[in-house]
């Protein structure tokens, strides 16, 4: 995002403390609105009760990457949208998490969902690509495992009892982030996802066949109630893992052994 002279103006004529920016004066609502987006991009939080923002670094460190370049990637712009405490407690029933379970939160963010997994009993653990968010989880020590990295391109290894995420939905990449989780699911396991509405309606050969993967899978993909996630219209996607299927016998043809094949098997991964 590029950032508008008047927020480069505020940002400049703050005062640095450590870890702490105190921006001088009151600001109109909306200049004020676009400082704060701004620096939470950088890692600032306001802190009401400090009156300033605090950075887990610096703060003349933490801004002056965006002083000097006019630019900040913000947080929306990297597929960052935590998943509300209510919504999160509806897929981890979904998911029907019991103590005990190995979970995989394939983009954990700061841990929204991975967090109340883990409070369930659950055996969690985290890939996320931002190391900063990856900290934010590692420092509260709930999750067994914390991976910085792209979960794209980790390699497979079908273990985990459940796979319960919310992907970055940009250009479709939410269906690519689900085939490859489903890939994780042990047999009889279980992959509940928050996806972006168009892979329902969508026409393009991505969308169609993952729409048949989930149907071949006897997954289900329910709506989401618009206040979720603002503007963005969700759904939440199941998809069971069925076990592998016995060899056919000899006595029985190549025929009639295919057409009895579970058919969630095909054509998922
Ligand atoms: C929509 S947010 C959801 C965060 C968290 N799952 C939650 O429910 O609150 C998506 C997260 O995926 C992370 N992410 C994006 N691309 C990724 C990738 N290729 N591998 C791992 N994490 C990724 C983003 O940094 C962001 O934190």
């Amino acid at each position: 995002m590029k950032i508008d002279a008047d927020v480069l103006d505020v940002i400049r004529s703050a005062r640095c403390a450590g870890p702490a920016l105190y921006l001088g004066g009151q600001l109109e609502d909306s200049l004020y609105r676009r400082v704060n987006l701004t620096l939470a991009a950088v890692g600032g939080k306001w802190n009401r009760w400090k009156s300033g923002h605090f950075f887990p670094v610096e703060a003349a460190d933490a801004v002056a990457g965006l002083l000097a370049e006019g630019e900040v990637t913000t947080d929306a712009e990297r597929g960052y949208f935590p998943t509300p405490p209510a919504l999160v407690d509806e897929i981890l029933d979904l998911a029907d998490i019991q103590a005990g379970q190995e979970v995989l939160e394939p983009s954990a963010g700061t841990g929204a969902m991975a967090q109340r997994i883990a409070d369930r009993g659950g055996v969690v653990d985290c890939v996320e690509l931002d190391p900063g968010r990856a900290e934010a989880i590692r420092s509260r020590s709930f999750a067994r495992e914390v991976i910085v990295a792209d979960f794209l391109a980790l390699p497979v290894s079908a273990r985990y009892d459940r796979v319960v995420m919310n992907p970055p939905f940009a250009k479709q990449v939410d269906i690519l982030h689900v085939r490859r989780a489903l890939r994780w699911v042990r047999p009889e396991g279980l992959l509940v996802a928050i996806m972006f509405a168009g892979l329902t309606f969508r026409t393009n050969a991505l969308a169609a066949d993952f729409r048949s993967q989930v149907r071949e899978a006897r997954g289900t993909i329910h709506p989401l109630p618009d206040h979720w996630f603002g503007p963005v219209r969700t759904v939440v996607t199941v998809i069971p893992v069925r076990p592998p299927l016995p060899a056919p016998t000899g006595r029985r043809s190549g025929e009639v052994a295919r057409a009895e094949q579970n058919p969630s098997q095909e054509g998922l991964f």
